[in-house]
């Protein structure tokens, strides 16, 4: 393939700028592998992104995204041996694009690993928000949590991580509380799992270091002021889960909860994850984390040339669940 479409982001005269270019492979940033992409999804970095509304990327230009599926196309020489017959496969390599991008060899193994993958569509609707929901679910698990000890609650509950975190949750027989912004999105989040939904304005923030337990532990995708209450309620050997900010990068606590309730705070990182843990995570959610709902959170499916005009509803955190994007 000569050329193929990509949405590129620019930087020029103080400005971020996105759009549609045709180029070749010889533009593509550094890596071993290239791959045909299939299908890819949108989250609020892409957006911040693409919108110059974030300082997300290092370098311009750069082709815009996070997620893909497809299949490999070639290897470079030295490593086509050892990499043949990598296919599918789903992690966050920064450079997602039309038709085709070049990955770490590395990177490539995983796919290859994955011996029971959905099929590329799927692989998608799980997207980085379903690995980063798994994760979280797992540190927690490691760490003692576990149905029988009471609900957990679910921050920025509609987002792509927090409905696929309520799907596998409530897969695993936890009985969810989903903490959610959004009027309207009551019946959405019962449907795919939540046994009950809070509204953010709702709750009861708490001024003390410790108010009376309510969580048996949480997914947090806010910070702030919910992750601030969030370590001052949750039960005695809770975990939280902290995987976002989009509320904000700020957490105001004392370390009454750690010492005197034994809470532990378990930072999430989808990204810089040792294989072994990847591929357990992965296996889990072939098997006991298996979203049930995925059709529910991806309800709708865009083009392409579509991705540009859904970014401002990302920004603006209105989205319910996730967008697959349909590239070739
Ligand atoms: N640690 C990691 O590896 C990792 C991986 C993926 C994502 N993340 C981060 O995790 C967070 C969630 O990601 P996502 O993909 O689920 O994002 P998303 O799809 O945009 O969802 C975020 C949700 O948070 C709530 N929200 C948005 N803006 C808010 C605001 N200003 N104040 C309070 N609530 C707000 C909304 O839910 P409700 O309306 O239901 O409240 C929104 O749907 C983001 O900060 C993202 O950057 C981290």
């Amino acid at each position: 393939m000569d050329s193929f479409r990509a949405l590129r982001i620019h930087q020029g005269d103080g400005r971020i700028e996105a759009r549609f270019e045709s180029i070749g492979l010889d533009d593509l940033a550094a890596g071993e592998v290239v791959e045909r992409v299939r299908f890819s999804s949108i989250n609020y970095k892409d957006a911040l992104a693409a919108t110059g509304a974030g300082r997300i990327l290092r370098r311009y230009p750069l082709v815009g995204g996070i997620d893909l599926s497809g299949e490999v196309v070639s290897f470079a020489d030295a490593l086509q041996a050892r990499r043949r017959g990598a296919g599918h496969r789903l992690r966050p390599v920064g450079e997602p694009r039309r038709r085709l991008r070049r990955v770490r060899a590395r990177q490539g193994r995983l796919g290859r690993a994955a011996a029971r993958r959905p099929a590329l569509d799927d692989v998608m609707r799980i997207g980085t928000a379903g690995y980063t929901a798994a994760l979280a679910i797992h540190r927690l698990e490691q760490n003692g949590q576990a149905p029988g000890n009471g609900p957990p609650l679910v921050s920025g509950a509609s987002g792509g991580v927090g409905s696929r975190a309520i799907d596998m949750l409530a897969g695993r027989g936890y009985e969810v509380v989903a903490v959610s912004g959004k009027l309207g999105a009551d019946d959405y989040l019962a449907a795919i799992g939540a046994a009950r939904v809070l509204r953010r304005s709702a709750i009861d923030l708490g001024t003390r270091p410790l108010e009376a337990p309510l969580w048996a532990g949480a997914i947090d995708n806010l910070g702030g002021e919910v992750l601030t209450s969030l370590t001052r309620t949750v039960d005695f050997f809770g975990n939280i889960a902290g995987i976002g900010l989009a509320a904000s990068p700020e957490l105001h606590t004392t370390v009454m909860p750690f010492i005197l309730r034994g809470m532990s705070l378990r930072g999430i990182n989808s990204l810089a994850n040792p294989r072994a843990l990847r591929l357990k995570v992965w296996e889990r959610i072939a098997t006991d984390l298996r979203p049930r709902h995925l059709e529910r959170i991806c309800a709708g499916s865009i083009a392409f040339e579509e991705r540009p005009a859904a970014f401002p509803a990302y920004r603006a955190g209105t989205v319910q669940g996730r967008t697959l994007v349909r590239i070739s």
